[in-house]
This record gives structure tokens, C-alpha cells and sequence, in this order.
């Protein structure tokens, strides 16, 4: 077990059950409190006429810690020979309940604090279901004042019983249930003589056994992207480790895209490391130019976040106004905003008096749990996996209305539902083959991909050679950039990601085409070679790169559009070969010199290419 982090702690349960006296104990027996500050309390006491309690310890304690400073949560630092623990506590439950959900404090070890004597009552049951939706999935149960009980097994079996019931009824765990006495000190530090039934380890041993869940899982890589920076060529991916740690060897999984790409660099400024830990902030430069977004969560394969369009939390509402089901809603999650609404309401639990409401509103300081729904796919963890990455704030407006924390079992992980829903797709065999539509059209089906920077005259040779084609009854089709943009692929802009995916894309369309029989013409910029490379290989038996070659001077002169004045002027941003990258062919299987051939010749010279590798006669 790791005991390099000091685990937050935090006791939950009525007041009168012995919470402060526990934490007050605990303190004394591992020896944070100096015998002459309890032999003091112990005299004051005396001299009130009072019995000494440890509650009183833990108050002059808080007192000594908080001088004049009002916050909203406490801090009690305490340590065994294990590890460093933190008791976090706040002025009341609400405040408490706001903390957790918010993230301004979370624990990660619940203590439930009963007394045994009392058994269990309604005020137990309700922090029991308020430990559940604050995302606790154990909990160590505390059964208090066994002293009182005259240390009976059979009382304490049978609370117990009940509660463990009640508990597993929430789907909360109970990890140990240890008799004690806050006040006589059994099974805190030492096993008592006086519960020689009970076999299982004191508060200590069981606390320093406790393994930490989060920190089980603090490996797994969650890397949100914060933004994306452009230096030169470069594209920076910029964010914050949240979870695990990021080196500059990883492959990494980016979701909602599902791509899978090996890191290129790390990059920091002054110096740059070989690999970041959580908290840490990086730029990350990738081994191929996918599309990242805003918002997306790079993880490794293995491990990745899940992918959620409808998702259940538990959401501590903060606003005047009352929620509205159905209304639009700005979820913001780690670096991502996206549009939910809710959809149910499922509990409402008034955190003034921890009562559930009979009426469905929900309103200021309330604690419930909802149902989400998303059109987009949103990237995300399980609160109880890993928290950085499972807590939301609900915005409208731009206003802070609600903090929540993710429950995901409830629905599936569309992440499984996609791969499965491809698993279960088959291609269908048609009864035409591209062979009887190649012999009845007399010629091949052709991919023929016009590559060059803008200007260098692809459309004007693709015009060109698709007419002599058809006119010599050729099944021939043009498949030009800006036409494709204006339609199909309207909504991509010119950033290296959206370029991959209009190339993507075309070269798709492009394959259905030759399918379908035709010998396609392309002219795009494409001005990647590794995405000229990806189209090729969708049907590389019939794909034949053309590049249209032409200077960047002599393709400026012609601006036959004006863009390149625009480029230059800087009223068009990412103008490939001005402000913008254009990767040469290295082998295109024919190069068509617009610069020393007229149009004409150009034209002649892709056509009989054409004629000789795709006619039959
Ligand atoms: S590609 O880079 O994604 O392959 P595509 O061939 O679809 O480019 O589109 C290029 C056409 O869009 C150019 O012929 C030009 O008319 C127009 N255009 C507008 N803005 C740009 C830009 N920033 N870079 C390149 N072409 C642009």
C-alpha cells in the first residue's frame, strides 16, 4: 500500500453519537495532545463540576487552530505510525455537503459515527444515505458508547445487522464495524479486554489498512485539453495532468474521437521533462495531426474515462432560481462546456433538516439526484474512480447554479455501445459487382487524387480532362474541394484538424464513387502527406496521385481568386503556404508542371494517364 498521501478523513453522524468525543479521543491515545493540555481540561472541568469529555479536547483544540479565522471547513492534522491523516469538518452539514460536491474539500475515508446504545434511528439512516451521495462506496462504521451497553455482543450484533442491511440497500459498503467507547477508550489505539468477541482490528489498524480507491487508481491518465496552441507548424495540445502521470513515450487514447496516437514531444517552458505528474501542466505535441478539440480527455487505451450522452448525479443545488426539467442547462466538466438538460428528478433531500421533499422542486441548498441527458458525447469519470475528473458545475446563463458529483452505473458507456454497434454491422454483397459495372462501362473504376497548393490549376485540369473523358462516353465525376466544402463538408474550417477530416471524408465519398463505377477526379490541396497517405490506402489498387505543381511565387502572381491577397493581408488566417503548411508529394505517380506546361498540354497529358491505366482497350 502507498503511505506517501495522508488520506482525508471525515466522521459523519449525529451529534449527540459522540463525533467530537471520538475525534477528541483519537487525538489523546496517538499522542497529539500534550498530557499537560488534557490534564488542564481534565482540572477545568473538575472545577465546573463537570464531567471531563473529550469533545472538550477536540473544541480547544479547533479553538487553538482557528483563532480568529472563520472558514467553512476545519482541518485536524493527526498521524500514525503508518501515515498522515487529515479530519476534515465543517461548521454543519450543509456546508459540508456544499464542500464535498464543490471539490472545495473531499475525503477519501467516511467514518459513521453510532450509538450503540440508541441503535438505529432515523438521524443515522439519513447520514448513511447522505454518505452515499457524496460518492462514499465504503464506510467504517463506528458503533459508539458500547460502554453503555455493558460491552453485549448481542446488542451489537444485531445493530449491526441493521444497519449493514441498510447500508447495502444504498449500495454502500461497510468496510469494518468496530465496537468502542469514545470516553473509556476501547478499540481505538488498543483491542479491548472488555470485547474479547470482537476479532477485528482497532480504529487505528483498521484506518491504516484502509486502502484509498482514488489512489488506486492514480495510474490512469486523465490529461483534459485546455487549448490548443500553433507555434510555426506546431500544434500544442495544452492542459493539466488531473490523474495519473503523461510521458513523452505514451500512446494515448483522445475522447470523444476515440483516436489512438503515439506522443510526438513534451513540451514546458523554460525546460521541457520526459514526463508529467498530476497537477502538472504540459504541452503535448502528437506523431500524427488528429482532431483535438477543447474539452477532450486524453487518457492511455487501456484506461480510458467513459463516454457519456446520459448520466446520473448527485447535484447540490446552489441557486435562487428553481431547477427546470428540460431547459437547457451549460454542463461545465473538467475543460469541456456542453448543452444537457435534466430529465428526472429521482430524490430531493432538503439538507436543512436532511428530509426527503414530497414535492418535486427543487430548490436553493438542496441536495438530489438527476438524470442528465446530452445530444453530444461527453467524456467523463465515475466520482467514486476518479474525482478530479467526476465533478461538474451546472451553469445557466453563465451563472453557477449546481455542483455535482457523477454516478455512471446507471447507463451504459456509449464508448462499448459505439464498438458494438460496429461489431454488428456487417457489409452487405450486392448482386452487381464493380466488375459486370467495369465491363458494361468499358474501363476501370479510378481514384485519381489532384494534390497542390491553391491556384496550382487542379480544377482547372480536373474540368478539363473530365469533359474529353465523358464526351468519349467515360463514367467520369469531379470531386472538387471548394463544391465539397459548400456541402458535405460545411462545417469544416481550415485548421490542420479539419482538413484531416475533409480529406477523410472526400477520400470516402471518392470510394463510393469508384464503387459505384466511376473514375473519380479529386482535386483537393490535401496537404498532408500522411493523410494522403490514409486515402490511398482506403482502395490503393485504383488510387493514383497527381500532383499539380506549381511555385508558392507563381501561384501568388495568378491569385485567380484574390486569396492569396487576402492570405497576406491576414484577413484570411491558415492559408496553406502562406500561414499554413503544404507537404510535397515525395511519390506521386504522375507530376503535372502547371508552370512550364499550358492547360491544354496539362489536360492531354492526365487524360492519356488516365486512358492507359483505367481503359480496357
Ligand atoms: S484542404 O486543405 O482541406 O485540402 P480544400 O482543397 O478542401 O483544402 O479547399 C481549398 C480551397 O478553399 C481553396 O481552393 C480556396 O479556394 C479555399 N480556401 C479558403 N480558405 C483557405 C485556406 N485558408 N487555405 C486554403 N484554401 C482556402
Amino acid at each position: 500500500m502507498d503511505y506517501s498521501y495522508s488520506p482525508k478523513v471525515v466522521t459523519v453522524g449525529h451529534v449527540d453519537h459522540g463525533k467530537s468525543s471520538f475525534i477528541g479521543r483519537l487525538m489523546y491515545e496517538l499522542g497529539q495532545v500534550t498530557e499537560e493540555k488534557f490534564q488542564e481540561l481534565k482540572s477545568v472541568s473538575a472545577k465546573r463540576g463537570v464531567e471531563f469529555e473529550f469533545a472538550f479536547l477536540l473544541d480547544a483544540l479547533q479553538d487553538e487552530r482557528n483563532q480568529g479565522i472563520t472558514i467553512d471547513t476545519t482541518q485536524i492534522f493527526f498521524k500514525t505510525e503508518r501515515r498522515n491523516y487529515i479530519f476534515i469538518d465543517a461548521p454543519g452539514h450543509k456546508e459540508f455537503i456544499k464542500n464535498m460536491i464543490t471539490g472545495a474539500s473531499s475525503a477519501d475515508i467516511a467514518f459513521l459515527i453510532v450509538d450503540v446504545a440508541e441503535g438505529v434511528k432515523e438521524q443515522t439512516k439519513k447520514h448513511a444515505y447522505l454518505l452515499k451521495i457524496l460518492g462514499f462506496e465504503r464506510v467504517i462504521v463506528l458503533y459508539n458508547k458500547i460502554d453503555k451497553i455493558k460491552y453485549c455482543q448481542e446488542k451489537f450484533t444485531k445493530i449491526n445487522k441493521e444497519l449493514t442491511a441498510y447500508l447495502s440497500k444504498l449500495e454502500v459498503e461497510v468496510h469494518s464495524s468496530i465496537p468502542i467507547s469514545a470516553k473509556n477508550g476501547d478499540n481505538i489505539s488498543k483491542n479491548s479486554e472488555k470485547t474479547d468477541w470482537y476479532l477485528g482490528g482497532t480504529v487505528i489498524d483498521v484506518l491504516d489498512g484502509f486502502s484509498i480507491k482514488n489512489n488506486d487508481h492514480k495510474n490512469e491518465l486523465r490529461f483534459p485539453v485546455q487549448d490548443i496552441y500553433k507555434v510555426g507548424d506546431k500544434r500544442i495540445i495544452v492542459g493539466r495532468v488531473e490523474s495519473g502521470k503523461i510521458t513523452n513515450e505514451d500512446t494515448l487514447l483522445f475522447l470523444p474521437t476515440n483516436q489512438i496516437v503515439k506522443v510526438k514531444s513534451l513540451e514546458s517552458w523554460p525546460k521541457s521533462k520526459k514526463e508529467y505528474n498530476q497537477g502538472e501542466c504540459v504541452g503535448i505535441t502528437l506523431d500524427e495531426q488528429i482532431f483535438v478539440d477543447v474539452g477532450n480527455i486524453a487518457s492511455r487505451p487501456g484506461t480510458p474515462p467513459k463516454l457519456m450522452n446520459r448520466f446520473e448525479a448527485n447535484v447540490f443545488w446552489l441557486s435562487q432560481s428553481k431547477l427546470k426539467l428540460n431547459k437547457k442547462y451549460d454542463l461545465k466538466i473538467n475543460t469541456g462546456q456542453y448543452h444537457v438538460s435534466i430529465n428526472e428528478i429521482k430524490k430531493i433531500i432538503d439538507t436543512n433538516n436532511l428530509q426527503p421533499k414530497k414535492n418535486f422542486n427543487v430548490t436553493k441548498n438542496d441536495i438530489c439526484e438527476l438524470v442528465f441527458h446530452s445530444s453530444q458525447l461527453i467524456p467523463m469519470d465515475d466520482y467514486s474512480h476518479i474525482k478530479s475528473t467526476g465533478r461538474f458545475c451546472l451553469l445557466d446563463e453563465n451563472e453557477i447554479v449546481a455542483g455535482g458529483i457523477l454516478n455512471l452505473k446507471n447507463f451504459p458507456d456509449q464508448k462499448e455501445v459505439l464498438s458494438e454497434t460496429k461489431k454488428n454491422i456487417l457489409p452487405e454483397e450486392f448482386y452487381v459487382s464493380e466488375i459486370d459495372r467495369s465491363v458494361m462501362l468499358k474501363h476501370r473504376p479510378g481514384i485519381i487524387w489532384l494534390t497542390g497548393l491553391s491556384g496550382s490549376g487542379k480544377s482547372t485540369i480536373a474540368k478539363g480532362v473530365e469533359k474529353k473523358l465523358f464526351s468519349e462516353h467515360f463514367n467520369v465525376f469531379s470531386l472538387d474541394g471548394d463544391n465539397i466544402r459548400l456541402g458535405l463538408n460545411k462545417d469544416l474550417s481550415f485548421s490542420p484538424e479539419d482538413r484531416t477530416e475533409n480529406i477523410r471524408r472526400t477520400a470516402e465519398v471518392a470510394k463510393l464513387f469508384s464503387e459505384a463505377g466511376f473514375i473519380v477526379i479529386v482535386s483537393l490541396i490535401s496537404p498532408y502527406r500522411s493523410e494522403r497517405r490514409k486515402a490511398r490506402d482506403i482502395r490503393p489498387e485504383i488510387f493514383k496521385l497527381i500532383y499539380t505543381k506549381a511555385s508558392l511565387d507563381i501561384c501568388t502572381k495568378r491569385d485567380v481568386k484574390g486569396l492569396y491577397a487576402k492570405a497576406k493581408s491576414g484577413e484570411i488566417k491558415s492559408f496553406t503556404g502562406i500561414s499554413s503548411p503544404y507537404e510535397e508529394p515525395e511519390k506521386p505517380e504522375l507530376i503535372i508542371d502547371t508552370e512550364k506546361e499550358n492547360v491544354n498540354e496539362s489536360i492531354e497529358k492526365l487524360y492519356n494517364f488516365i486512358k492507359k491505366e483505367f481503359s480496357f482497350s
